[in-house]
């Protein structure tokens, strides 16, 4: 069969990576496509913002599949389109991306169907803003969270520990004018990020990973859309798994389908294990990225005969997904100033070297300049590795990042640490 995968990261490279491993797999296509995902696949000069270009070349090339890497083409409506022609679509439509690209849709959804997730209010106004700031105070003083509606691409998001950053963060949001947005309570407990593929109908677990939002070391400075990620999360444990799947992600594919709007890819939903339980973050409808990349080192399934079979709504015919034991780990690599402006243009060399023990690099923002591989965008490499243990994952993907000769390019040092610091006390 031949695929059609859609984006540019090292999100796609890893699902490049794995599809290519698929027995069922003729030719893959990959648009827009980096120089790493080149190795598994042909890049046709395709651009996935014109729909009608990319039916054209579905019909054009007997394309079996399309399997969408990124958020914006699936609230765009490209899986309605393309469904549209009769060709199965990996990704959900643009109503049920709703879950992403707009948080109050889902926040009104969890409401409704009575799903955990922090206490909120959507408002319009600086005012309207401000005056629920006083059903969020706790120990005296003012603690929420700020959304902005839509995308964001990670940014858009303020948590507020006090009066004065909660005044800020709106004033902010509103100089421009009204716009939708969010203010909800603020959970306390540790992070984890659940992934399922759903059918519609049927749904299947597929692992867990941790990420690291924030730019420096020990968590601080400003959010990225990550720095690197392991997984599985130990902190969500099978009973927390089973937990989220059934008072959080059954719920919501159940609502969409009753809407008559349902849900087909991955859905990923980030979660906070609080003190009463998992309750939902946000959800994303996609793979995350770098979270993609540790999940496709662990998956031991057929990339291609399990994405099929979501986009088929055959779901319920698989085996369980399989993934091994082994834990993965992926260090991102960015260019110099990122999540700034980043400084494009570094060369990166001794990508062999990296992989000679068994790690793979996953490429983002790179592109090729005569002979040369260069850095074209924030994070340029997710350098990913496996290990018995967090700690052996950890050791693994640092050595082959040292291996890279990348002078423009920096890590954070500590990726996995809150892991690390557990299995320590184990
Ligand atoms: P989001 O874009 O909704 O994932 O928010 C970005 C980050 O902000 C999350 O990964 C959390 O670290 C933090 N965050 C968002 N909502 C909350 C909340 N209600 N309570 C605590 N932290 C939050
Ligand atoms: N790494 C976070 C995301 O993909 O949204």
């Amino acid at each position: 069969m031949n695929v059609l995968l859609i984006g540019a990261g090292g999100r796609e490279h890893a699902l490049a990576w794995k599809l290519a491993q698929s027995s069922g797999l003729d030719t893959l296509y990959a648009a827009p496509g980096n120089p790493g995902i080149a190795r598994h696949a042909t890049i046709p000069p395709l651009d996935p913002a014109d729909h009608r270009a990319v039916i054209d070349f579905v019909r054009r090339n007997q394309i079996g599949l399309v399997v969408i890497g990124p958020e914006q083409p699936l609230v765009d409506g490209l899986a309605d389109n393309v469904r549209a022609i009769g060709v199965p679509v990996f990704g959900p439509g643009r109503e049920a991306a709703k879950l992403e690209g707009s948080k109050g849709f889902t926040k009104d959804l969890c409401a409704r169907v009575g799903i955990p997730t922090a206490r909120y209010f959507k408002v319009t106004s600086k005012d309207g803003a401000l005056a629920c700031l006083e059903d969020f105070i706790v120990e005296g003083d003012v603690r929420c969270v700020i959304k902005a509606d839509g995308l964001a691409a990670g940014k858009g998001v303020t948590v507020a520990m006090n009066r004065a950053e909660a005044e800020a963060a709106i004033a902010d949001l509103f100089t421009g004018g009204p716009v939708q947005a969010v203010i909800e309570e603020f959970l306390e407990g540790e992070e984890a990020s659940l992934f399922v593929l759903s059918d519609g109908t049927s749904v299947a677990a597929f692992g867990s990973a941790q990420d690291h939002k924030r730019v420096g070391e020990g968590d601080t400075g400003p959010n990225t859309g990550g720095m690197g990620a392991y997984s599985p999360a130990g902190a969500l444990t099978a009973d927390l798994e089973g937990r989220a799947l059934g008072e959080i992600v059954r719920p919501t594919i159940d609502a969409l389908a009753a809407s008559g709007t349902p849900y087909t890819g991955v859905l990923y939903a980030g979660l906070m294990l609080t003190a009463h339980g998992p309750k939902l973050i946000e959800y994303n409808v996609r793979f995350g990225d770098p979270e993609c990349q540790v999940l496709m080192a662990r998956f031991e399934g057929d990339l291609l005969e399990t994405l099929l079979a979501v986009a088929e709504g055959r779901l319920a015919d698989l085996p369980a997904p399989n993934f091994a034991e082994a834990v993965a780990l992926t260090v991102v690599m960015a260019a110099r100033g990122y999540p700034g402006t980043p400084e494009t243009g570094g060369e990166i060399k001794n990508l062999d070297a990296a992989e000679a023990d068994g790690a793979i690099v996953f490429q983002a923002g790179t592109r090729m300049e005569g002979d040369a591989l260069v850095a074209s965008g924030g994070r340029v490499l997710a350098v990913t590795a496996t290990g018995a243990r967090v700690a052996d994952a950890q050791t693994a993907a640092y050595a082959a990042v040292d291996a890279i000769d990348f002078p423009t390019g920096f890590v954070r040092r500590d990726i996995g640490w809150r892991a690390v610091e557990r299995e320590k006390k184990d």
